[in-house]
């Protein structure tokens, strides 16, 4: 089925005609009620969605679609446990890793959660242990540095979680490991004092080229150290992982290995094995709270209606700019300083889940599918790309995210900070018309003439779609529950475009190109090289690079 070929899309087709001459500030102004009734507010986040393009109308239609697409049937699959990652034959289960009221879910006909909360109990351990002190490393001190080494979902997520919680950061310090470019682990064991340091391997495959490069030399690095005492390792090294037998031809001992399973994607790992960074810089008690924050998110969208629902009101609008106004991207922009890798972490989670041009059926799309994910923190943003997104030509919806309370309430910062947030938002849909423009002009002390040339400058359109999330304060449970938020929407747009959310072909062809370009690289000669089978930009790089890595650079 092509869902650009229903009904429903067709209806919302020849809505949009309608609604491409709205102006939002018009709508605010013919209805009072319009800010509270596009409104919602649940698991501690206050959703206020009324500064966009949309009418009752909109919403209705947008939500037939949604019922169209079997998006309730879909989300019933997926919390049940069946194998809705069809091209990879698994189950989609990161909600299983918090589900904290331990409902059985099962997969082929086992119960996922004794699993899950025997490493959940694992890993508590491991992070008393360590967090303590009494865990000592080969010359009998305790740990101060954790490296984790991991890549792509074994690393964007605890990155994000570990600098947006870094107020409650009381354990060990947390670094990351994450290019092949040396420089990453060379920089980063300039900070670690070897003796004091434990590294994470993190890889679900065990098998990432960056991750085992990296995870290698930080081996070499500890075995210098230590005359090459392997018991060292053990001292130094743990494993998160779903791929045991791996685990132990690296050397780690599988007691010190943090088990997950196929079921969890790379890219919604954080609340698996894989964040044990987290559990071990803020403590274990907190990182329960980040799942139950997440719990709490997906209850609320497995069980509420879909209009009263947060992750399908946020897929349906991405759905609505995407589809039929013709948005490309789409940014979020985090108010709070410690969210700045917020949208990076997204951009993984968006554009890998929903970066797809085949639907499930094997059928080519013929709609668009998922947006580019961008953004930066408040006020930076404003500071650098927000001109654009002002006055482009370019439709750019923007999610505007903020907690009420800073961890920092330095004099009036965060009155600041919120004040830039408030005003541009209206600014975006508001705009300013070219009357706005005259009048402000009348003041100032330029030429009639001067004035007529600058005006048309100063004109902007507005009509800028931006939904805003606010919450009380970033706290391991608020963050779980947005995190969530931002997982089930991108679920809801996957289902909307047909495809499926939870693989990644795409990634995995560079993975195998870049095995054989190094293979040819390893031969060393150039001659070799313009032999290859690589196309002839390829091998003219290569050959470049093969003449040029052993000279002596003269300027
Ligand atoms: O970037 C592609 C990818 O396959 C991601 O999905 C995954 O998060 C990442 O590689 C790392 O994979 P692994 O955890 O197996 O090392």
């Amino acid at each position: 089925m092509q869902i650009s070929k229903s009904s429903q899309w067709n209806a919302l087709s020849e809505h949009c005609k309608l609604m491409q001459s709205k102006q939002m500030r018009e709508l605010f102004s013919q209805d009072p009620q319009r800010a509270s009734r596009f409104s919602l507010e649940s698991c501690g986040w206050f959703l206020d969605y009324s500064k966009n393009r949309i009418t009752n109308d909109t919403m209705m239609l947008l939500l037939q679609l949604a019922k169209k697409a079997g998006l309730e049937a879909r989300r019933e699959a997926m919390f049940s446990g069946k194998k809705i990652n069809s091209t990879e034959d698994r189950a989609v289960l990161h909600i299983a890793l918090r589900n904290r009221g331990n409902q059985p879910i099962m997969v082929d006909g086992e119960d996922v959660m004794p699993d899950v909360n025997a490493v959940l109990k694992k890993m508590k351990d491991f992070c008393e242990e360590i967090r303590s002190g009494s865990w000592k490393g080969y010359n009998g001190k305790a740990i101060k540095d954790i490296v984790n080494i991991g890549i792509g979902g074994s690393d964007l997520g605890p990155v994000m979680v570990t600098e947006a919680l870094k107020p409650f950061g009381d354990g060990p310090r947390v670094h990351f490991v994450s290019n092949v470019d040396a420089t990453h682990i060379a920089e980063v064991l300039k900070k670690v004092d070897l003796s004091e340091t434990l590294f994470l391997v993190a890889s679900k495959t065990f098998t990432t080229q960056e991750t085992m490069r990296n995870a290698n030399t930080a081996r070499d690095a500890l075995l210098k150290v230590v005359n090459n005492d392997q018991s060292a390792v053990a001292k130094h090294f743990a494993a998160l992982s779903t791929n045991s037998k791996a685990v132990q031809s690296f050397g780690i001992d599988t007691k010190n290995m943090f088990e997950f399973w196929d079921w969890v994607g790379g890219r919604y790992s954080l609340w698996s094995a894989i964040g044990m960074s987290i559990a071990l810089h803020i403590g274990f008690s907190r990182f329960e709270e980040l799942l139950a924050g997440a719990h709490e998110m997906d209850t609320h969208f497995h069980s509420s209606p879909l209009e009263k629902n947060m992750p399908v009101i946020l897929g349906l609008l991405g759905v609505w700019y995407n589809n039929f106004f013709s948005a490309q991207s789409q940014a979020i922009l985090p108010y709070d300083q410690y969210l700045h890798r917020f949208a990076a972490y997204f951009q993984q989670g968006d554009m890998e889940s929903n970066g797809k041009s085949v639907q499930l059926d094997g059928e080519k799309v013929e709609h668009q599918t998922g947006p580019i994910i961008w953004g930066e923190p408040g006020t930076n943003g404003q500071h650098a790309f927000y001109q654009l997104i002002h006055q482009g030509t370019k439709m750019i919806p923007c999610d505007f995210i903020a907690p009420a309370q800073s961890h920092n309430p330095i004099a009036d910062h965060h009155q600041i900070l919120l004040s830039n947030f408030f005003a541009q938002t209206e600014a975006l849909m508001n705009g300013k018309s070219e009357a706005e423009v005259e009048e402000e002009l009348s003041h100032s002390s330029l030429s009639p003439e001067e004035r007529q040339k600058i005006k048309p400058h100063k004109v902007f359109s507005g009509n800028r779609p931006t939904n805003s999330l606010m919450c009380k304060q970033i706290t391991p449970h608020s963050l779980g529950a947005l995190i969530s938020l931002y997982e089930h929407k991108i679920f809801v747009q996957g289902v909307i475009w047909g495809i499926n959310s939870f693989d990644q072909w795409g990634v995995e062809l560079g993975k195998q190109l870049a095995k054989t370009v190094l293979a040819d690289l390893e031969k060393g000669d150039v001659e070799t090289v313009m032999q290859s089978q690589h196309d002839s930009s390829t091998r003219q790089l290569m050959a470049y690079y093969l003449k040029n890595k052993n000279l002596k650079n003269n300027n």
